[in-house]
């Protein structure tokens, strides 16, 4: 696999730790062993698996003599605070769309993320019922950049096509080296499984270089586990070619579980607010209740019902969202001090 084949902007300087997770482990009693990588001390703002994907997008971008981004995602996009952090430090304008897919979630004056979009100061941003079709909102403001004399470049919601998931292709690289210098060989990587990016690009780039690391999906949006599959197993393909490697991957290696997600994608239940409180409570490490909350609800499912060979290693892949977390402080009603 050659990535220096294509242009980044060399957002990561330095691997994320990959750190274990020795209270949590002995919490879980399953014979297993969990280890974290820190994907949400990325750079950029607050961190968080975007500013992988993004080292490529915006590259391209600028390949493109753009002078604007626009893109799109939910209320609380990590991926929309992070597109807006990357354009301010590039000089470039953002422009977003956001979309309700909970109707009425949009509130001007929430926290968590929202509140960040109004800080960093979009330069555009448009809400839009979650019914409604986001790339022709996107084309649409767009359009109206371009008449304004501009370049915008549009950046899929979660960056999620093959140059995005290159960021994750790369990540891939950087685990298998990281296993070396650590002296460890994880048989598993979790991650929250949404547009599909971060778990197609891990896909591409262990089947490229010859891993036997499984990697398994969480889903945090769409209802079914075979919905999901078909997302990633087309992206992950896409990505292969993009990276020039001939032919798709064995369907049975796309794996992705949809018990996790709750009422639906952003609404968390307890299973997930558990799982938040309880690395926060054993290794003091935050987890959000849209993305990866859900992801380690699922570790720890999966962990309880014998889904792991023993003695697996397993490695929780920690893509950020931390932001939002500040949204949902009435689902946290505990008193420091009590037990709960
Ligand atoms: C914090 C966080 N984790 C995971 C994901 C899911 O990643 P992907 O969209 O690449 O599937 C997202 C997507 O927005 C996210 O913001």
């Amino acid at each position: 696999m050659n990535l220096s084949q294509f242009p980044r902007r060399g957002y990561v300087k330095s691997p994320t730790p990959i750190e274990f997770l020795p209270r949590l482990t002995a919490s879980l009693n399953a014979g297993i062993e969990v280890f974290v990588k820190r994907d949400d001390l990325l750079p950029g703002t607050l961190g968080g698996n975007k500013t992988r994907k993004l080292d490529f997008s915006v590259a391209r971008a600028l390949s493109l003599g753009a002078d604007a981004l626009v893109t799109s995602g939910a209320v609380q996009s990590n991926h929309c605070r992070l597109t807006l952090a990357w354009a301010i430090r590039e000089g470039l304008k953002c422009h977003l769309v956001l979309e309700e897919r909970v109707p009425n979630s949009y509130d001007p004056h929430g926290s968590g993320n929202n509140l960040l979009f109004n800080l960093l100061g979009a330069h555009g941003l448009k809400v839009i019922p979650g019914t409604a079709d986001v790339r022709a909102a996107v084309e649409e403001v767009a359009g109206e950049i371009i008449q304004k004399g501009h370049k915008p470049f549009i950046i899929p919601g979660g960056a999620a096509d093959p140059v995005g998931a290159l960021g994750y292709a790369a990540c891939a690289e950087e685990i298998l080296s990281q296993e070396k210098e650590l002296g460890l060989k994880f048989d598993y990587v979790i991650c929250a499984s949404g547009s599909g990016g971060t778990h197609s690009g891990l896909l591409a780039g262990f089947s490229a270089l010859g891993s036997a690391i499984k990697v398994v999906g969480v889903n945090v949006r769409r209802p079914t586990s075979e919905a999901q599959k078909e997302v990633v197993a087309d992206l992950t393909a896409r990505t292969r070619d993009l990276l020039g490697l001939s032919g798709g991957i064995d369907p049975a290696t796309v794996v992705s579980f949809a018990d996790y997600l709750g009422p639906g994608y952003s609404l968390p239940d307890a299973g997930t607010l558990d799982a938040i409180r309880l690395l926060a409570r054993t290794e003091a490490i935050l987890t959000d209740p849209i993305y990866t909350g859900k992801a380690l609800a699922g570790l720890l499912g999966l962990a309880r019902t014998g889904y792991f060979k023993p003695k697996s290693k397993v490695l929780f892949l920690h893509t950020g969202g931390v932001p939002a977390l500040f949204s949902y402080q009435n689902y946290f009603p505990e008193v420091a001090g009590q037990d709960s």
